[in-house]
C-alpha cells in the first residue's frame, strides 16, 4: 500500500504519482490523503478516480482524520494512512510525498528490495542543495546529537524525510506509540525516525542519486511552522531515553548531480528581512533572557543585520539553551526561527560558499562534532 500525503501541491503531479503507484506489479492500493480544506484536493480526487478506473489498484483520496492533539497537519495525515493500512490485509506501507516530480517506480522498487533483505524500514535518501534541508541539518539531526550522543540517531541522513516504507509490525508500534500517535504536525517525521529507532528496528537507507525533484521553498518564512514544530518533536526525544544500538545500513552516497550542487536553497535577501522585521516587545523581552553572547548580536538586527556570530559552536550553545528555557509559545517560537535564520545565513555565507561537497562534509563533521561534545559533557571527559 502506497500512502501520499497531500497539501496544496501541483493536483497534476499528485494524480501522476498515484498513477505511477498504481502501476506497480506489487502495488494494491494508493491513497492520498489531505485535510478537508486542502486547496484542489477535488481535483487530485477526480484525477484519481481516473487512474482507478484504468488500472488493477483500489485508488482513493481521504480526508484526513483528527489524530494527534497538536496543530492539525501532516502528522494527521500520516497517523490517518497508518490506521487504514492497518485497518487492511496489505504488509507493507509506503509513504511518498505527493509533490515529487520525478517519481518513478525506481522509488517503490528501492524500499521492496530493502525489505525483501529482511529489513523492517527502508528509507529513501538522496543528494540535496547545500543550502536547502536547513532544518534536518541544524535542527533535527543536531538535537539528536547532542540529546542522544551514543545513539545511532543523529546517523540517519534525512530524519524528516518522507519517503520510507515500513513493515506491519513497525507500524503497529507506531500508532500505538503516545508520542508518535499525538504528533499531528510536522513533528510527524521526527517522532516517527525517534521511535523506529527507540524500538530496535533495522534501519535501510537507501540512496536515490538523481535526488527528489519537488517544489522548494523561497523564503525562510515558508517554512517557519515546520522549524518550532520539528524543534519541539526533537526537543522532546531528548527528555526520552536514547535509543540502544540498531543495525542501521547506509548505502554509499555520491556527488550531487550539477542541478542539485548549484542550487541556491532558499532566497537570501528576503530572509535578511526577516531577521530584521517586526520584534514585538514578547520576543525582545525573551532574547534578554538569554545568554549575552546570544541576546546582545541578535538583538542587533533590530537595526542591522546580524548573523555572523552564529557559528557552528556558538549554535550548539543556542540549541542547548534552547532545550533549557524554550515553551511552546509565540515569542519563543519567533525567537527560535530568527535564531535559525541567523544561523541558516551565517552557514550559507561561510561554508556553503566552498562548493557543495565541502559544504555537506562540514554539515556532517558538525553532526559529529555536537554527539561528541555532548557524549563528553555526559561522561564527564
Ligand atoms: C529539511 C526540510 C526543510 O529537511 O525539508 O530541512
Amino acid at each position: 500500500m502506497v500512502v501520499f500525503p497531500y497539501k496544496a501541491d501541483d493536483p497534476a503531479v499528485a494524480v501522476a504519482n498515484m498513477a505511477t503507484a498504481a502501476a506497480h506489479p506489487r502495488v494494491r492500493r494508493v491513497v492520498t490523503v489531505g485535510a478537508a480544506d486542502t486547496p484542489l484536493l477535488e481535483r487530485v480526487a477526480e484525477g484519481a478516480a481516473e487512474v482507478a478506473r484504468r488500472g488493477h489498484a483500489v485508488v482513493e483520496v481521504v480526508v484526513q482524520e483528527r489524530i494527534g492533539d497538536l496543530r492539525p497537519g501532516k502528522g494527521d495525515g500520516m497517523l490517518t494512512g497508518m490506521h487504514l493500512f492497518l485497518d487492511s490485509d496489505e504488509d507493507r506501507l509506503h509513504f511518498y510525498d505527493a509533490d515529487i516530480t520525478n517519481f518513478d517506480s525506481s522509488w517503490i522498487d528501492g524500499a521492496e528490495e530493502a525489505l525483501d533483505a529482511g529489513y523492517p524500514v527502508a528509507r529513501h535518501y538522496f543528494p540535496r542543495a547545500s543550502t536547502d534541508a536547513m532544518i534536518t541539518w541544524l535542527v533535527t539531526r543536531p538535537l539528536f546529537a547532542i540529546g542522544h550522543p551514543h545513539s545511532g540517531l543523529w546517523r540517519i541522513r534525512q530524519p524528516l524525510g518522507g519517503e520510507l516504507a515500513l513493515t506491519r509490525p513497525v507500524v503497529e508500534g507506531l500508532v500505538a506509540s503516545e508520542f508518535v500517535a499525538r504528533r499531528s504536525d510536522w513533528g510527524i517525521d521526527t517522532a516517527i525516525t525517534y521511535a523506529v529507532a527507540a524500538a530496535g528496528h533495522a534501519v535501510y537507507e537507501h540512496y536515490v542519486a538523481d535526488g527528489k525533484q519537488h517544489a522548494l521553498y523561497g523564503s525562510l518564512a515558508d517554512i517557519e511552522e515546520m522549524v518550532w514544530e520539528c524543534f519541539e518533536a526533537a526537543a522532546d526525544t531528548t527528555r526520552l531515553p536514547s535509543p540502544a544500538a540498531f543495525e542501521h545500513v547506509l548505502e554509499p552516497d555520491a556527488p550531487a548531480p550539477p542541478a542539485i550542487a548549484h542550487k541556491v536553497g532558499y532566497d537570501v535577501e528576503a530572509t535578511i528581512h526577516l531577521l530584521m522585521d517586526g520584534w514585538s516587545a514578547d520576543e525582545v523581552a525573551v532574547a534578554e533572557s538569554l545568554p549575552s553572547p546570544i541576546s546582545g548580536p541578535l538583538l542587533d538586527n533590530r537595526t542591522r543585520p546580524s548573523f555572523a556570530f552564529l557559528d557552528a559552536d556558538a549554535w550548539y550553545d543556542v540549541l542547548a539553551e534552547m532545550l533549557a528555557r524554550y515553551r511552546p509559545e509565540t515569542a519563543w517560537r519567533r525567537v527560535l526561527f530568527r535564531l535559525w535564520a541567523a544561523r541558516a545565513l551565517a552557514y550559507t555565507t561561510t561554508d556553503a560558499l566552498s562548493g557543495h561537497a565541502e559544504a555537506m562534509r562540514r554539515l556532517e563533521a558538525t553532526v559529529v562534532g555536537y554527539a561528541s561534545r555532548s557524549g563528553n559533557r555526559e561522561t564527564g571527559d
